[in-house]
């Protein structure tokens, strides 16, 4: 049985879209944050796009999705966070970014057991949890995009993280979101983005090599490894500056050259082809 009812998720992009989203289905009660106007409202607009879509497929009737609906508010004001029993951070791959909420999620959560944790793909959780008086109740959450169809989680203590707080968000991951856990040392890159990065950035230095297209690199990968899809639409699904991110970050950590961003996927986020979010990545999808 899990105590978490009232769940917080700082920043309303890809991921914390699809955090935000999974929550209220799960019959929580989720407040979304985002830092102006405009951007709240896209997350609430990607969250109904999203819900609309599960009801298309069949796998949500209209009456849950309108329940699901009205179970998230949205606010820009993180000092409404006082109440939340958990509060998932999910703002940009910057490291700086992060620490600031989680010095203001500190001073604002008012619940003294309250769980603080971010989906963090890379920068360390204990570097996060030091910006807080309360370095036991903060933990690595990892979700995976599209977040209503992936079923992992990766969870990530930090040296100091407490058993209860362990215990309590595995309790949630598992028994309230219904996903599956894998657990990490606190490791810039955890399991799968340690595996997954080197994979993408090899795709991308083939591609700027001239060794194959992009559409032989993917189909290549498709159709010769049944993956769901080629490595080089997946970086664009991730968002190439998070992509860039995390690469950065893993570099930064092992100091492996095959960790280092190549030139065409520094120039690419330099002129803001970041995937399918901004409309054109390896791909076009206007
Ligand atoms: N949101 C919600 N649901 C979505 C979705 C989205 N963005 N995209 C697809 N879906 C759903 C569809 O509604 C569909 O559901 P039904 O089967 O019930 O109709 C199902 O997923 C399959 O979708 P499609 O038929 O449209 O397309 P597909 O079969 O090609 O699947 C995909 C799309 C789920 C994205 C699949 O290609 C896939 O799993 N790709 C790999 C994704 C992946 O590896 N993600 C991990 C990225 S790494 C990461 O996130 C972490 C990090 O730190 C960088």
């Amino acid at each position: 049985m899990s105590d978490i009812r009232r769940v917080g998720v700082v920043g309303a992009g890809l991921m914390g879209s699809g955090i935000a989203e999974v929550c209220a289905r799960a019959g929580l009660d989720v407040l979304v944050n985002e830092i102006n106007g405009d951007a709240l409202d896209a997350g609430r607009q990607r969250i109904a796009r999203s819900l609309d879509r599960a009801v298309r497929s069949g796998k949500l009737s209209e009456a849950d999705r309108d329940a699901a609906l009205g179970r998230m508010s949205f606010t820009t004001d993180l000092g409404e966070f006082a109440d939340r029993d958990l509060v998932v951070e999910a703002v940009i791959e910057h490291e700086q970014t992060k620490l600031d909420v989680f010095t203001t999620l500190d001073k604002v959560v008012g619940r003294e057991d309250a769980i603080l944790a971010s989906n963090t793909s890379s920068i360390p959780i204990m570097k996060l949890a030091m910006a807080t008086r309360r370095p036991q109740q903060v933990i690595g959450l990892h979700f995976f995009n599209p977040v209503p169809v992936l079923k992992l989680v990766e969870l990530i203590p930090s040296l100091l993280s407490g058993a209860d707080t362990q215990a309590r968000s595995e309790a949630f991951v598992t028994g309230v979101l219904g996903k599956t856990v894998v657990r990490s040392q606190d490791r810039a890159g955890f399991v799968v983005n340690a595996l997954l990065i080197p994979y993408l950035l090899s795709a991308i230095r083939m591609l700027e090599s001239g060794f194959a297209s992009a559409e032989d690199i993917d189909n290549g990968m498709v159709l010769g490894c049944n993956h769901p899809m080629g490595p080089l639409r997946l970086a664009d699904l991730i968002g190439l500056d998070t992509t860039k991110a995390v690469a950065d970050s893993m570099y930064e950590e092992f100091k492996e050259p095959l960790y280092s961003a190549p030139p065409l996927l520094l120039r690419m986020v330099d002129a803001g082809l970041l995937g399918r979010k901004s409309g054109r990545g390896f791909y076009d999808y206007s």
